[in-house]
């Protein structure tokens, strides 16, 4: 009995540095990524498990942009200060060591959806298409997007006047034929990833024909009220200037001109 316990005790140590023996042969070092977020920095850290092969440097990338390189830099923990709010620099960060192969790691930043409206107030004139727009640009990505009127009722996409398009940046609500009294107001656009929640409001405002043309009409107004007016004036100094000419005062003023050109005419002719 103490014999066979013995045999299966050696062969389960065997079994476990086997294991640890081609697990670490089969993963190598292990690059441990996470971050610490205050509420004006965001930290990332990578940190490799030894042994590994010498290290030559690192870069930290996002996407395919480089945000920091450093050559000649042989530590193994490293990390990376982002200024702001962690919520506005959500995505997954890259870590890459320079050895031989080149190791990476990442440190993923998620967050609720950070949603935006395109613009907060939208205007369009009566029967026209009103587009209202909200982007998210936060990661994970918007699984579902909604929109909802200001009463909560669900703007439900091909009922109605209603077409919604949506990826996972943003979403888009067209709304045919515009009407004054059922489409003036606000409009939420709701947005989803596993995190939870995310919304804005955009307040839509819709003219009348007739407002769209006021501006025209103001000018139409503004010349037939000065055509008027010149037409007035006109009618009425007519009759002045024939009153002004059989006015006893204008008499000198005539009889002043014709003796300049009398004086005039006498200093040619001594000439
Ligand atoms: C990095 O990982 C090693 C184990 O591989 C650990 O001993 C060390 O404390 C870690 N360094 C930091 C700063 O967390
Ligand atoms: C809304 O419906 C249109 C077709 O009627 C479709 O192309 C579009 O993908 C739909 N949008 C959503 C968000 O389901
Ligand atoms: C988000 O927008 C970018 C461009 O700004 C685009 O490359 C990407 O495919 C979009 N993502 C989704 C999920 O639509
Ligand atoms: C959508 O967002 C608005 C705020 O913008 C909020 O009042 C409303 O409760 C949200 N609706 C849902 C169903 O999440």
């Amino acid at each position: 009995m103490a014999a066979g316990a013995d045999v299966r005790c050696a062969v389960l140590a065997l079994l476990v540095l086997d294991l640890l023996a081609t697990g670490g042969d089969a993963t190598g070092p292990v690059i441990t990524g996470q971050y610490a977020s205050s509420a004006d920095k965001v930290v990332l850290s990578c940190n490799m498990s030894a042994p590994h092969a010498p290290i030559r440097g690192h870069k930290w990338m996002l996407g395919d942009k480089t945000l920091k390189a450093e050559e000649g830099n042989s530590d193994s923990f490293i990390t990376y200060t982002i200024e702001g709010k962690v919520e506005e620099h959500s995505g997954v960060y890259e870590c890459i060591y320079e050895t031989n192969p080149v190791a990476k790691g990442n440190v993923s930043i998620e967050v609720q959806p950070q949603v935006v409206a395109y613009k907060k107030s939208e205007h369009g004139n009566e029967g026209d298409t009103g587009v209202l727009t909200c982007k998210s640009l936060s990661y994970p990505p918007v699984g579902n997007w909604f929109w909802f009127r200001s009463d909560q009722t669900p703007v439900v996409n091909g009922t109605d006047r209603y077409i919604i398009k949506s990826n996972g940046n943003k979403t888009e609500l067209r709304i045919l034929k515009l009407s004054i009294e059922q489409d003036t107001g606000d409009y939420h656009c709701n947005g989803t990833n596993m995190l939870g929640p995310g919304s804005a409001t955009v307040n839509l405002r819709v003219r009348s024909r007739l407002a769209a043309l006021w501006p025209f009409l103001g000018i139409v107004a503004e010349v037939l009220v000065l055509v008027t007016i010149i037409f007035i004036y006109e009618k009425r100094r007519k009759p002045d200037e024939v009153l002004d000419d059989d006015d006893g005062g204008s008499a000198p003023l005539k009889s002043n001109a014709t003796n300049h050109k009398d004086k005039n005419v006498r200093q040619r002719n001594a000439n």
